[in-house]
């Protein structure tokens, strides 16, 4: 049973799974627009090619790398499985989840809008937007709801296709919760900030930097109470935070400063 359990991870030619492990993609491997399954991808907690992932690979993946509860993590499987243009898939691969407006959406921390080019591709200009409003070492969520409502206002100022389904909202929401209380602390909702810029860039768990899996599950409940909490942060941000850099570039040209 164990060596056929292995067998993906053998194939893909890495003995083991594990934090200690990392490799990125090689040229077969696919990847996405999800930061966090790329990561499990490089360290072999999902197949490192990034194909093929079952609720099962997925909701092991996630208990075992981050300690989600299983049933949380099967229900979010269940939003990824829709991605694949297959009709009755029962598995995603990676870049499946960077088909735009299934649930990928504009206004990504890290990535452009489909209408300027890969969904996929990490964008360090789009990142360096979002993590300048990371304003302190310790990053909260509401630091977390500035980020991600400048990205929303850039994206709605420069993009003429710019779109949001109340869907791709949702789960934008729930990005920017978890990036906060799945990698940090779920009690506190705060995180390090070298975490985060660590993770992003290099989708890989910050290890070395003295992040650790939590002792705690992350459950459904939790998910929810943090989500209700980054909306009501959000509806403040939108009166507060200013237009991003991208916009004023895009104003200046238009006006011909
Ligand atoms: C089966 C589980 C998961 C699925 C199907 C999934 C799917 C996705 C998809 C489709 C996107 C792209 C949205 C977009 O920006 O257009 C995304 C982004 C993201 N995901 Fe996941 N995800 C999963 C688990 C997680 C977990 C556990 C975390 C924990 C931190 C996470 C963190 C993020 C973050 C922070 C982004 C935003 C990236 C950005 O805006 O640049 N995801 N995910
Ligand atoms: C996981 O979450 C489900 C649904 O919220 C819950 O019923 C179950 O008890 C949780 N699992 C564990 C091991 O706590
Ligand atoms: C998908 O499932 C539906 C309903 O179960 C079935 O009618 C249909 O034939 C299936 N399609 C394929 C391509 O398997
Ligand atoms: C990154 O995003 C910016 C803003 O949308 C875009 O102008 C630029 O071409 C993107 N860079 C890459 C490498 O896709
Ligand atoms: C969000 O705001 C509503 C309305 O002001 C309030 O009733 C609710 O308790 C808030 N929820 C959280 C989690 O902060």
């Amino acid at each position: 049973m164990k060596l056929i359990s292995i067998t993906p991870l053998l194939a893909a030619g890495h003995v083991l799974a594990g934090f200690d492990k990392w490799s990125p993609p090689g040229s077969y491997d696919v990847r996405g627009p999800c930061p966090m399954l790329n990561t499990l991808a490089n360290h072999g907690f999902l197949p490192h090619d990034g194909k093929d992932i079952t609720k099962e690979i997925a909701s092991g993946a996630l208990f075992d790398a981050l300690h989600i509860n299983k049933t949380l993590a099967g229900f979010l499987f269940d939003f990824g499985v829709t991605t694949n243009p297959k009709p009755n898939a029962t598995s995603f691969s990676l870049n499946d989840l960077g088909n735009h407006n299934v649930l990928e959406h504009d206004a990504s921390l890290s990535r452009s809008d489909a209408y300027y080019g890969s969904t996929i591709a990490f964008n360090q200009s789009i990142f360096d937007e979002t993590k300048a409003h990371w304003t302190a070492e310790t990053v909260d969520l509401r630091m977390s709801a500035n980020a991600r409502t400048a990205r929303v206002k850039t994206s709605k100022a420069t993009n003429p296709e710019y779109t949001m389904s109340n869907l791709g909202d949702s789960f934008s929401l729930g990005e920017s919760a978890a990036y906060v209380v799945v990698i940090g602390d779920k009690k506190t909702a705060t995180v390090s900030r070298s975490w985060l810029e660590f993770f992003f860039e290099h989708e890989q768990l910050p290890l070395h930097l003295g992040w650790k899996r939590a002792e705690t599950a992350f459950e459904r409940e939790d998910l929810d109470v943090h989500l209700a909490t980054m909306r009501n942060l959000t509806r403040e941000a939108e009166e507060t935070t200013p237009v991003g850099r991208l916009v004023r570039r895009a104003n200046a040209m238009h006006f011909g400063w």
